[in-house]
């Protein structure tokens, strides 16, 4: 009601750092990539000019070779680690890290373009639409190693979703013996038992190293981490993407740009059948240097009407695997599924409930036609929202808030679609 729409206003205020919006105060205190892009959708509803901000700013942070940063170190915050020095990236016009983060941002420029007939709106997204383009052909350059068609990461936080069960495979495979001392940041903001592990750090942390020692580069980088797997959770959030920017295109009269777009979605849909796992009937992660692919239902799956897949044989066994799993736990979606040992209600990636996957996952199932799956999940948010505010995540056991709280993605959700 009035009260929630109220506090999420208030939420994007105080998390607002003056043109660009940081996810919470202590653990997250930069400017992170898809966390922005949804925090420009919330704005989008009272403030357009503010929504545009947002998006512009994060490309502020774009490499040369194309790349978007999933965090912008715009200035120094020792509340949080790794911070720019342990990063080492170039500091022009101010330090990021080294890779990327799912990119959410064509269509929500398309969104913000739809919302009004203004000039000076189509201007703003004809200023932004060659940026995007660049970074998508990153993806489509750099992240396909093996010429699947999927989207490769070289981080799990590259993913966003750091300890989904998936990645405990490769990364069992990642050396730690050369990581230098660190202290982590998060379990001082957060309770540990909903973070990752020390075990999961450690990983992070060799990762980190050996990627920076190719100057993240993105050739090198890519041959040389020693994680490198295909995620369906960015491969189809990226397709869902450049579906939308194919639209932009059009209306935006960059109509030499449609070719390239076009080829770009017929591979992500040739690379998604490499990800579905016909065992357990669901899109899983690949790992690419050993071919093992990942073992459970993830939420990933759930995006396949967002990603507008609409072949039955997919479709089907998720809905079947949708009430199974809703007949498991109180809210929908867990980020993993209940059933798998890999699950944990309170452990960030590895059960909790995300708004922004709720987002996808409901949008897309309502544009298939699903409306009641499609409002179970958004109903089951309202409710999560109501009971236990913007949280980042919830458990979908009790519905309790985990991580960190005035959550600017979450305020963001429920202003964009969840009421
Ligand atoms: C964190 O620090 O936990 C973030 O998820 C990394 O992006």
């Amino acid at each position: 009601g009035a009260d929630l729409d109220a506090l999420a206003h208030s939420i994007l205020r105080d998390n607002d750092q003056g043109g660009y919006t940081i996810p919470t105060k202590g653990l997250y205190p930069y400017q992170w990539n898809w966390d922005s892009v949804f925090v420009a959708m919330g704005f989008a509803t009272f403030d357009l000019d503010r929504a545009w901000q947002e998006i512009e700013n994060l490309f502020q942070g774009q490499w040369d070779d194309g790349m978007v940063p999933h965090i912008l170190f715009r200035k120094n915050d020792p509340s949080y680690f790794p911070g720019p020095d342990i990063w080492g990236t170039k500091s022009e016009p101010f330090p990021t890290s080294g890779h990327s983060q799912p990119p959410v941002a064509a269509t929500a420029m398309r969104d913000l373009f739809e919302q009004s007939r203004a000039p000076e709106n189509a201007e703003r997204a004809k200023a932004l639409f060659p940026k995007v383009m660049a970074w998508h052909r990153w993806w489509a350059t750099y992240r396909d190693p093996k010429g699947h068609g999927s989207v490769a990461i070289v981080h799990p936080w590259e993913s966003g979703r750091d300890n989904l069960p998936d990645w405990d495979e490769p990364l069992s495979n990642v050396d730690t013996t050369n990581v230098p001392d660190y202290v982590r940041k998060d379990t001082s903001h957060v309770a540990p038992e909903m973070r990752p592990l020390k075990q999961d750090y450690d990983r992070y942390m060799a990762i980190l190293t050996v990627g920076k020692a190719c100057g993240w580069d993105p050739k090198e980088t890519v041959e040389k981490t020693p994680f490198l797997v295909a995620d369906p959770a960015i491969t189809m959030i990226l397709l869902r993407a450049n579906r939308d920017l194919l639209v932009l295109a059009e209306k935006l009269g960059y109509l030499d740009a449609m070719p390239e777009i076009q080829g770009w979605i017929e591979r992500l849909e040739k690379g998604l059948e490499s990800l579905w796992n016909p065992k357990i009937q669901a899109y899983v992660t690949r790992n690419l240097r050993t071919d093992v692919l990942g073992t459970g239902v993830s939420s990933a799956s759930f995006l396949a009407s967002y990603a507008g897949i609409t072949d039955p044989k997919v479709i089907e066994p998720l809905k079947a695997h949708f009430d199974r799993i809703a007949g498991k736990v109180n809210y929908m979606l867990p980020s993993y599924d209940p059933d798998h040992p890999g699950f944990e209600h309170m452990r960030y990636w590895r059960g909790p409930v995300w708004a922004v996957v709720n987002y996808m996952a409901s949008r897309g199932m309502r544009e298939a036609g699903d409306h009641l799956r499609s409002e179970k999940i958004r109903k089951d948010t309202v409710r999560l929202i109501q009971q236990s505010g913007f949280a980042e995540y919830f458990s979908p056991v009790d519905g309790a808030g985990a991580g960190g709280n005035s959550f600017s993605w979450t305020a963001a959700v429920w202003l964009a679609w969840a009421t």
